[in-house]
């Protein structure tokens, strides 16, 4: 079969979508302690960027994109999100520990952002059998939350945020409870919907092999507290190839800077 090659998007990008100028945010632990969850980032991502984020457990990538979804605040630093280009109704999130709601069907969870929005109801079912269809879940539609396993409830979640065809789509671990070749199926179907809607996607994962055979950007952070090592633009074309020489470059490169950052 012939691959349709398609030039790397970073190319001609045009607004900005999100940018986080000189934003710092720490906690406070219950027994008091001080936590500084995030120092020093500047990021300014392109409206249609797929960024991928990587680095070491606890260095603040779900608190980056809390602070992206404005859940969160920054304590010090702003964020701005053109809002003339991705309202905040469009913004949709994939959560770390993804939720179901226990008391609504898959189809109706995956419906509930369309409900909100006045879309009637057979638009809604039609498209709910769409995207579980999409993420592998066709047949269970009728099916309750607490009837599937993890892997299949995480897939729920991704088909519930896609529904409302969102502008930024924040992902923190989406595909973490899949097995290897469900993992692949779906790195494939988000390409594709990146490919083919105006989308911008921040994207968590300790994955670098998917980090790179996804994003327009890797950020890599350093340990906590987290800054950015390095905003690695990926000019290889999609899709990407494992066996390419340049992906497998990337790929050691990338791991090197995370092994410094563990010694
Ligand atoms: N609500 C909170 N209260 C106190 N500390 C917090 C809170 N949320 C996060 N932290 C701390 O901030 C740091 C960053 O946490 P965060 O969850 O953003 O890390 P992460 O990079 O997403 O980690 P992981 O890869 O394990 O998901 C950690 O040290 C964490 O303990
Ligand atoms: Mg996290």
């Amino acid at each position: 079969m012939k691959m349709k090659i398609t030039p790397n998007k970073i190319v001609g990008s045009d607004r900005i979508a999100l940018s986080f100028n000189d934003v710092g945010k720490g906690y406070t632990s219950d027994s008091g302690t001080q936590v500084a969850a995030l120092q020093n980032i500047n990021l300014q991502i392109d409206h249609g960027q797929f960024v991928t984020l990587v680095g070491a457990t606890g260095c603040g990538k779900t608190t980056l994109l809390n602070l992206a979804a404005g859940i969160d605040t920054p304590a010090i630093g702003a964020i701005s999100l053109a809002e003339d280009i991705c309202p905040k109704r469009d913004v949709a999130y994939v959560f770390q520990h993804y939720t179901l709601l226990p008391w609504l069907k898959v189809e109706h969870n995956v419906a509930f952002g369309l409900k909100m929005r006045g879309i009637s109801r057979k638009q809604r079912i039609n498209a709910s059998g769409d995207l579980l269809e999409q993420v592998g879940l066709k047949g269970y539609e009728k099916a309750w939350p607490h009837e599937l396993s993890g892997g299949m409830r995480q897939r729920a979640a991704i088909a519930q945020a896609l529904a409302i065809n969102p502008k930024l789509l924040l992902m923190d671990e989406p595909f973490g409870a899949l097995d290897s070749s469900t993992r692949r199926d779906l790195q494939t179907m988000l390409g594709n919907l990146h490919r083919d809607r105006k989308m911008t996607i921040l994207f968590v994962t300790h994955s670098i092999d998917e980090a790179l055979i996804l994003g327009d950007r890797v950020i890599v952070f350093s340990e906590q507290p987290g800054r950015i090592l390095e905003d690695h633009k990926i000019f290889l074309p999609r899709p990407r190839m494992r066996s390419d020489d340049a992906f497998t470059r990337q790929l050691l490169h990338i791991y090197g800077l995370l092994a410094e950052t563990h010694p």
